[in-house]
């Protein structure tokens, strides 16, 4: 069984109010896409949006930075209310640094990479993370094709985490649908980003029930 965080992204936001009831009555998360047009190409929204989710959120905000220098907003997304905080691993000069400094501020820290990094390259991390943002599209945009080499990936990265005993959990993003879910799942990912999957079901909450 996986846990299911929307992705807020492709939410209706004349109706965020709505959206947010459905994720607090069936989903586990609130995965909130940040993008600064900087480090992706697109700019999505930030914190007043945030603050508006949080103050009726009933689950945990799962925060995705897809910024440059993460590092100088960490306090700002604590305090915005997150819990979970995830950035990309070529964003940053110092992995660990910003990994500890999520700590600091009592959220959950990960660090996200995209389709085209290899999964070797966040060994030496895994002892701080919490768990690993594992892009199944290249992060930017919402609704894009699921790119079907993640399945290999997630098998190789839980295989070190197992290897090592770790706690770490994998998270997928991008893609991800009723059609997948339960492949994603075999496959060693705990738990599963869906925006536009979920929003544009005709019974959002039976897809993610049957994502689950
Ligand atoms: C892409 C974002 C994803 C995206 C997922 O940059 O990180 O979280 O919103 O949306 P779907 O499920 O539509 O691919
Ligand atoms: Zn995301």
């Amino acid at each position: 069984m996986a846990q299911v965080s929307v992705s807020m992204l492709s939410a209706d936001f004349l109706h965020l109010d709505r959206d947010v009831r459905m994720v607090n009555a069936y989903a586990d998360m609130f995965h909130l896409d940040i993008m600064d047009g900087t480090f992706v190409p697109n700019i999505s929204y930030g914190f007043p949006v945030v603050e508006a989710i949080a103050s009726i959120a009933e689950k945990p905000l799962d925060t995705h930075l897809m910024i440059v220098r993460p590092e100088k907003y960490v306090e700002r997304f604590a305090k915005a209310g997150s819990s979970l905080l995830s950035f990309h691993l070529n964003a940053t000069d110092d992995p660990d640094a910003v990994l500890s400094q999520i700590h600091d501020h009592g959220m959950k820290a990960g660090i996200a990479i995209n389709p085209d990094i290899p999964v070797e390259r966040l060994f030496p991390y895994l002892d701080g993370c919490d768990f690993i943002l594992l892009m199944s599209v290249f992060a930017g945009f919402g609704g894009q094709k699921f790119i079907e080499d993640t399945y290999g990936r997630i098998r190789e990265l839980k295989a070190e985490i197992v290897r090592k005993g770790l706690p770490c959990l994998i998270e997928v993003d991008g893609g991800v649908s009723e059609k997948n879910a339960s492949e994603l799942n075999a496959a060693g990912a705990d738990i599963l980003v869906s925006g536009s999957a979920v929003f544009k079901a005709i019974d959002p909450a039976s897809a993610i029930s049957s994502m689950r």
